[in-house]
């Protein structure tokens, strides 16, 4: 999809060259300065074919004329750039199927254009577009349109030129974790993933990619992550990608992304209605190729290393059992109580790793818990960490590109959950607040850096009729990145010291 900026042709809109003219508008502001087009609308609403509602639109066959672009009207519910990404969506689907190849977005006059609002153009585009397509070749084609405008003022063009530019490479990051998380588990392998790490080394000059195989996991002692892949065929994968974007001293920030390709629960099997999906517990480790994707494009001044442990979870006769004990990289020993906790099972050896690239921040993705589903929904991603500082800079970031996490508590006392009579830690704790101990797992692994954890079982993907892949939080987690690596000397600084003695690890 391309997309270009368009400078407002004042009074004759018909002038846009396009094939199609969407104009937003709003309760309060429906008029576009242009005379003809405005008296179309106020026409169309004297004569009740348009209420000024939200989520109420108009299409006009070409009313300014053959040859001119046919007028499409959305009434957006408020300003903000949610609401006008809906409204662009809505418009989009009026045009789908029509020889309508380009269409610029015109928002009413009051209506100011933000960056925000170029962000949401680009995703309302590439979601109205997208088909899915690798193992469904009866799908049907994609639509004509190939470009999308975003029509404004002179003043704003620089701003939301390069607004519309960044998006369209985040976009292009959360287009590549949709995709594997639509992959379905006997294609998305973490042989699979290894492969499309490698290939963004090898497409971007500031990308490169190393995967550790079972040999080397063993030597590094990452018993945990291992006890994870005993019941599958599947050789397990550790894959370390890395961009370099600022001088080697500087700090990297760190993102692990948890890699189960499926998760059949083991020997702790789930239950047999909807665990096709998942085949998306991988999106953490999506969202870090997916980051690394926007990232080769973006091209930020700073370094950033992405950790993705992946395997299956399978039961099989030589599966993990419950009640098994097995020591993790960092030397703690964990009783495996429920073999279906496997995610913090895989990232508590990936976050002990981290901590010899001295990281500035470690920031952990994952569909990591049920119970975060019930407690924010598809809405936002849940946020733990005991940082403030780094926490309020990923809900900023969530704030601003539209993919928001909303904070979750992490007090110790949680913690006492997880108390086992067989090993240092247990794997889960009881029913209550299950995605606030999972953090609490994962925290006892954290002590040497700064750190925080996404949970995003509720945001990775949708159930139901429009079942798939989001993208999310790739738009967050790049988004956090610009942020730092604009912030220069003002960005998140490493942890001073370790909080507590180092671990246990045995040197590879
Ligand atoms: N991948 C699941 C979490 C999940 C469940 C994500 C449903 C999205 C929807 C994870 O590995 C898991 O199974 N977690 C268990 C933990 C429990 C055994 C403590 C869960 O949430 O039920
Ligand atoms: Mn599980
Ligand atoms: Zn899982």
């Amino acid at each position: 999809m391309e997309h270009r900026f368009i400078e407002a042709p004042g009074a004759a809109l018909s002038g846009v060259k396009a094939d199609a003219l969407l104009v937003v508008l709003t309760t309060e502001h429906h008029h576009t300065g242009d005379k003809a087009v405005d008296a179309l609308i106020d026409d169309a609403v004297k004569h009740g074919d348009l209420a000024l509602k939200a989520g109420r639109s108009l299409f006009c066959r070409r009313p300014m004329g053959a040859g001119k672009p046919h007028l499409v009207l959305v009434v957006a519910a408020q300003d903000g750039a949610k609401a006008f990404k809906s409204a662009v969506a809505k418009g989009l689907a009026s045009v789908k199927d029509l020889a309508v190849a380009h269409v610029a977005v015109v928002a009413a006059d009051g209506l100011a254009l933000q960056s925000a609002h170029a962000r949401a153009l680009v995703q309302a585009a590439d979601e109205a577009t997208y088909v899915y397509r690798q193992t469904k070749p009866s799908a049907p084609a994609a639509g004509k349109l190939r470009k999308v405008s975003l029509v404004g003022p002179k003043a704003s063009a620089s701003a939301l030129g390069a607004a519309l530019k960044q998006a369209q490479a985040q976009v292009a990051g959360v287009a590549l974790a949709r995709e594997l998380g639509n992959l379905p588990g006997n294609h998305c392998t973490p042989s699979h993933l290894a492969v499309e790490a490698r290939k963004l080394a090898r497409e971007y000059k500031h990308i490169s990619a190393q995967v550790l195989e079972r040999p080397a996991l063993e030597k590094l002692g990452m018993g945990s992550f291992l006890s994870v892949t005993n019941g599958s065929a599947q050789p397990p994968k550790f894959i370390i990608l890395r961009y370099e974007g600022a001088a080697a001293s500087q700090a990297p920030v760190v993102l692990v992304g948890k890699g189960i390709t499926f998760d059949t629960g083991g020997i702790s099997l789930k239950p047999g209605a909807g665990m096709d999906e998942m085949k998306f517990d991988m999106g953490g480790a999506a969202s870090v190729l997916g980051t690394f994707r926007a990232l080769a494009e973006l091209k930020p001044r700073i370094n950033v290393v992405g950790l993705v442990p992946t395997c299956e979870n399978m039961p099989s006769g030589t599966a993990t059992k419950p009640g098994d004990v097995v020591t993790s990289m960092s030397g703690q020993t964990i009783e495996i109580l429920n073999t279906d906790a496997e995610g913090r099972l895989i990232l508590c050896d990936a976050l002990t790793y981290a901590e010899r690239l001295k990281p500035a921040v470690v920031v952990d993705i994952a569909t990591l818990t049920g119970a975060c589903v019930i407690a924010l929904g598809g809405i936002h991603s849940g946020l733990f960490s005991r940082d403030d500082e780094l926490a309020q800079a990923l809900l900023s970031a969530g704030q601003d590109s539209g993919d928001t996490a909303w904070r979750m508590p992490l007090d110790e006392e949680y913690g006492d959950a997880l108390k086992s009579n067989f090993a240092d830690i247990a794997n889960v704790g009881g029913r209550e607040a299950g995605s606030v101990t999972a953090a609490c797992f994962l925290a006892k692994f954290t002590q040497a850096y700064r750190w925080a954890h996404l949970d995003i079982a509720g945001t990775a993907w949708k159930s139901g009729g429009t079942k798939g892949g989001t993208g999310r939080p790739v738009m967050l987690l790049s988004q956090f990145i610009l942020d730092q690596a604009a912030a220069g000397k003002q960005a998140l600084a490493p942890q001073a010291k370790p909080a507590r003695k180092p671990t246990r690890a045995p040197k590879a």
